[in-house]
């Protein structure tokens, strides 16, 4: 079965990014917005990328046009009826992401294919909520998902190999690289990232340095693109302390779960970049570190 008809649940950075990457691959797909509403955000994000590829010269008006008229936005789950392939991206939340997968069963066809977006839940404790655990399967994209290159493809102990087999063939035709990861929490990149970011934080906590130079050290110092703080900003607080507490439930390793700091900060509202706060504030620019950490 080829994938022609691809719906993606869920309309925030996530949902957007893989939605605009398909579309960019010259697939139909639906953007689904989970939340009730019209999805202008997400349309707007999406006008937003292709904007800038526009006026950097990078693709032609006319293509930019072409690859949003490929994505229909909604708010209605039933417009998932007829994919060939689902791919959700909700909160990092096992039971809303199980309640939804339930939900969307009953619109999608029997050979579906479902996959979860998330960063680290386990495929196999969601698989049975879709109803089809063997068409039940872990596509993690990365941020921003319209251009980083990674698909972590992880089949759960469930899942039919050749449903493994279409979904990687699948992320090539996007353009994608697929590694086959198996059925942990984390999988390889966020079991190696979310404790490096955790730890950073400790390391402000413990007031080794100051944000400028946490993240000043790991760029100039090991090379990274941006610093682990700017890193868990641009992923999203929620999203880091979601991804530590599953690590630590799952492995039962201090290390990896959240910190105080973390914790508050979540609490604040202060969630990175998608807030306009977090380690940094982005009312201006460049972003500036946040001088209202909860510290
Ligand atoms: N941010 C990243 O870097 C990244 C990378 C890979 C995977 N993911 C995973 O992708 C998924 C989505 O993450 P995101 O970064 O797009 O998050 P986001 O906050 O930008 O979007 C989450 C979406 O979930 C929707 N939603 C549905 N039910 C909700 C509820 N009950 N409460 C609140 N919101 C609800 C929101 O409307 C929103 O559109 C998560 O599973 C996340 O772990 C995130």
């Amino acid at each position: 079965m080829a994938i022609e008809r691809v719906a993606v649940l869920g309309g925030g950075q996530m949902g957007s990014g893989i939605a605009e990457a398909i579309a960019t691959a010259g697939i139909e797909v639906t953007l689904i917005k989970a939340t009730p509403g019209p999805a202008d955000q997400a349309r707007a994000g999406i006008a937003k990328n292709l904007d800038r590829q526009v006026d950097k010269g990078k693709i032609a008006r006319e293509h930019a046009e072409q690859v949003i008229g490929r994505i229909t936005f909604t708010d209605r789950l039933e417009a998932a009826a007829g994919a060939d392939l689902l791919i959700e991206s909700v909160i990092e939340d096992i039971e809303v992401k199980r309640r939804y997968f339930a939900e969307a069963a009953k619109f999608l066809g029997p050979q579906a294919i479902v996959a979860s977006n998330t960063s680290t839940l386990r495929i196999g404790d969601m698989a049975p909520a879709s109803g089809r655990p063997e068409r039940f399967l872990g596509l993690h994209f990365f941020n921003p998902a319209q251009i980083m290159k990674l698909v972590e493809v992880v089949p759960s102990a469930s899942t039919d190999a050749e449903v493994t087999a279409e979904a990687v063939s699948f992320v090539e035709r996007i353009g994608k690289t697929p590694v086959l990861v198996k059925d942990s929490t984390g999988f390889i990149v966020n079991r190696l990232l979310t404790p490096y970011m955790v730890d950073a934080i400790r390391c402000l906590e413990a007031g080794l340095a100051d944000v400028a130079g946490i993240d000043t050290a790991m760029h100039l110092g090991a090379n990274h693109p941006m610093g682990p703080l700017a890193l868990a900003d641009y992923i999203g607080l929620d999203i880091v302390q979601a991804m530590a507490r599953n690590l630590l439930e799952s492995f039962g390793q201090d290390y990896m779960g959240p910190t105080p700091l973390l914790d508050r900060m979540v609490a604040a509202g202060m969630l990175g970049r998608k807030s306009g706060r977090g380690f940094y504030d982005y009312s201006g620019r460049p972003p500036r570190p946040n001088p209202d950490l909860p510290l």
